[in-house]
């Protein structure tokens, strides 16, 4: 072959084999990607994904309480969703007799659906851009608190000037670090239901250990429905609230999906920083996601210790470990993640790229000359008061006293205040939870653990005098120091306290400044707050400045190059394909899972791997279904969409924008796409549609809430 012949060829397969990074607006679509998508597989078109003046796919998906995505898939308003982002519904009605969370839950009829006081959906019913009216005003010199004090006006004055409709409300958010601002018009329903939930064996099958991984088995997903009043609008919860009618239900496709297939992710990821500069991606890699991880090694191997030992205390503990461990093995992942692929390299060859460009003409370099430049000193200034901050929020955070105490602070800080019943509802409401799973022994240990970090990684400088002073006094031994402190603090005598705050909490205050506990931790915050905060506040502002020219910089500069704004649980679409990969040298990953490998994993008895009785049996007799396909059940699959925390429960779509999947993780080796995405090794994790239907009509015996939906393509056995 000609040698241009193979540059060619090899030219053109980059460009087919690199699947697209990005995280879309849906009102873009249509000039941005369009094209891309179709090229890929789409059989839609932009408008049949969003559009304002016809029903669009965009009307079946929702923010399912504001942290995770839910989808609609029935006339009578029933909604998709994971089982991690219906837990806290699940085990609020969860009780030792009618245990949800270990055996499942399903409504026979809809009088037994449960309802789910402050659980909301929201769907989105338009988005304009308002950048000009937000950024009226606004000049390039501003200080940073100048210009945001002048947008929030401006902001404020728009909320005033728009027309929403009935049960409709807005807000607006900023977009590439504030280059851009969009108007979001939504509709919020407050009476969502609980319909259906799977056993945690099956929705949280392989727990942490399976948790950011692939191969995966989970079946996790949980089924709500929308009720509306009597209009088909939005109403406070009422028994006499009937099933939404949605003005569009997705279709679910039974075919399954294979390699290279086109697929699409609409949700609302929570937050992405993929336009830092090298030195911030440096920072993360090499100080504070090992700074974190650090922190919480040691209070993880503690819990994890008493919660072998002790049946009561892994119950206590489970759901906090589970809290804990999430973010720890996702920045292990991300550390690994940008190491194996150069991610401090791509951006410094980014960096020249843009650098050269921008180089060559005279008037983009009078206006952005060294910004890059600035950027990256800004962060190496912040550096080390980023890790003090890391040190000192993973620190406080993890031990329960410290957090109990803290509490009472804000408390006693709201007294007199009119919101001060407000606050005491919540405190007490948190106190309480705090209290009925805390061990004080277990946090004995996660104190002195932890505080040898405080003590003795962080420059001498950042560490609180009264911390000095006791670690001395209790011969520098930290578990001297931690039996002095866990003695007798009384703020650990939930009883005293929660009657205190009820009645008369005076006393209890005046304990601050006696109580070694509360005498160490409100140094600790003294020296942070005044040492460290003002410091972090002035180098940040000083960073968002920077970053919003850089980013202006860049889609100045790099005019080829098509952005997508960074996550900030808004509206998105994610689109990919179906694929494996490469975890490691000589490893290839396949796409799919089937209910074979949940066989292969169980472990009879065990919390992480035990499988339901009812589900080995249909395996043994093959019992799927129009669900199975050649006689194999299809549990998990993977593809190469960008997604991140928030697109839990996110529709998966397939090419005719029909239902395939629903998306819930990421594999661990990927998880720095939030950072910085590379096709090689970033994929999503869905569970197939088929083994959610599966589930409901044979192990849960729900088959009504199938004849709900609309079904297409199956394999027809
Ligand atoms: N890693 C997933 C996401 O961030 C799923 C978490 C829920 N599952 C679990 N085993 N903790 O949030
Ligand atoms: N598991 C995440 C979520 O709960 C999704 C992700 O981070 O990929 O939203």
């Amino acid at each position: 072959m000609k040698k241009w012949m193979v540059l060619l060829i090899g030219i053109l397969t980059i460009g087919f084999a690199k699947a697209d990074e990005g995280m879309w607006l849906p009102q873009f679509l249509e000039n941005l990607n369009e094209k891309r998508m179709q090229q890929l597989g789409m059989k839609l078109t932009a408008k049949d994904i969003y559009s304002i003046n016809k029903g669009s796919l965009k009307d079946a998906i929702v923010s399912f309480g504001g942290f995770c995505t839910g989808e609609v898939v029935s006339e009578k308003g029933l909604v998709l969703t994971n089982h991690h982002c219906g837990f806290e519904s699940i085990q609020k009605h969860s009780t030792l007799d009618k245990n949800y969370i270990r055996d499942g839950f399903w409504a026979r009829n809809q009088t037994e659906e449960l309802p789910n006081a402050g659980l909301y959906v929201t769907f989105i019913v338009r988005i304009d851009d308002v950048s000009a009216q937000v950024l009226k005003g606004v000049e390039p010199g501003m200080m940073e608190n100048e210009r945001q004090s002048r947008i929030d006006r401006n902001i404020n004055e728009l909320k005033k000037t728009t027309v929403l409709g009935d049960f409709e409300n807005g807000f607006v958010s900023p977009f590439f670090d504030g280059n851009k601002y969009y108007l979001f018009i939504t509709e919020t329903f407050n009476d969502v239901r609980l319909v259906g939930a799977p056993p945690s064996s099956i929705g949280n099958f392989g727990q942490d250990s399976d948790n950011w991984m692939w191969p995966r088995h989970t079946g996790d997903f949980s089924v709500f429905r929308i009720y509306a009043g009597r209009n088909n609008k939005p109403a406070a919860y009422s028994p006499d609230n009937v099933p939404y009618i949605p003005k569009k239900a997705l279709t679910i496709s039974l075919k399954g999906m294979k390699q290279d297939d086109f697929t699409m992710i609409f949700g609302f990821p929570g937050r992405t920083t993929e336009y830092l500069p090298s030195e911030a991606v440096q920072q993360i890699v090499s100080v504070n996601d090992p700074a974190k991880i650090m922190v919480r090694d040691q209070a993880l191997a503690v819990m994890k210790r008493y919660m072998r030992a002790d049946e009561g205390l892994k119950i206590k503990y489970a759901s906090k470990y589970a809290g804990i461990a999430n973010a720890w093995k996702k920045w292990q992942g991300e550390v690994l993640g940008l190491t194996r692929t150069g991610g401090v390299q791509k951006k410094l060859d980014y960096e020249a790229a843009f650098t050269q460009r921008l180089n060559a003409d005279n008037n983009l370099k009078n206006r952005y000359g060294t910004v890059l430049q600035d950027l990256n000193s800004a962060y190496k200034d912040i550096k080390p008061f980023g890790l003090t901050r890391d040190y000192y929020l993973e620190t406080i955070s993890k031990i329960e006293l410290f957090v109990i105490i803290n509490r009472l602070r804000t408390l006693k800080a709201a007294t007199g205040k009119p919101n001060y019943e407000k606050e005491y509802a919540a405190a007490r409401d948190k106190l309480t939870e705090l209290y009925k799973n805390l061990s004080p022994t277990v946090d004995r240990d996660i104190f002195a653990a932890l505080l040898p970090v405080y003590i003795e990684k962080q420059d001498p400088a950042f560490i609180a005098p009264v911390a000095k002073q006791q670690f001395e006094q209790y011969g520098k031994n930290y578990q001297q120091w931690a039996a002095a402190l866990y003695g007798n603090s009384v703020f650990l005598d939930s009883a005293k306290v929660m009657e205190a705050i009820k009645t008369d909490p005076s006393a209890l205050y005046a304990l601050f400044d006696t109580d070694p506990a509360a005498q160490l931790v409100s140094g600790m915050a003294a020296l942070y707050d005044t040492g460290i905060t003002p410091k972090l506040n002035e180098l940040q502002a000083r960073i968002n400045g920077l970053q919003r020219s850089y980013m202006q910089a860049q889609m100045e500069v790099l005019t080829d190059k098509k952005f997508y704004p960074d996550a900030n649980s808004t509206l998105r679409v994610g689109f990919g394909k179906v694929d494996g990969y490469y975890p490691a040298d000589g490893i290839k990953y396949d796409y799919y899972t089937y209910l074979y490998g949940v066989m292969e994993k169980y472990v009879p008895g065990d919390y992480e791997f035990d499988v339901p009785e009812k589900l080995r049996q249909l395996y043994r007799k093959k019992d799927y279904g129009r669900y199975g396909t050649n006689g194999k059940m299809p549990v998990c699959f993977i593809a190469s969409n960008h997604t991140t925390g928030g697109n839990s429960g996110s529709p998966a779509l397939d090419a005719h924008g029909n239902l395939v999947g629903i998306n819930f993780d990421r594999v661990w080796e990927g998880t720095m796409s939030d950072v910085n995405y590379d096709a090689s090794i970033c994929r999503n994790i869905m569970v197939d549609i088929r083994y959610v239907l599966f589930i409901i009509d044979k192990y849960a015996g729900a088959g009504h809430l199938i004849s709900e939906m609309k079904l297409t393509g199956g394999s027809g056995r």
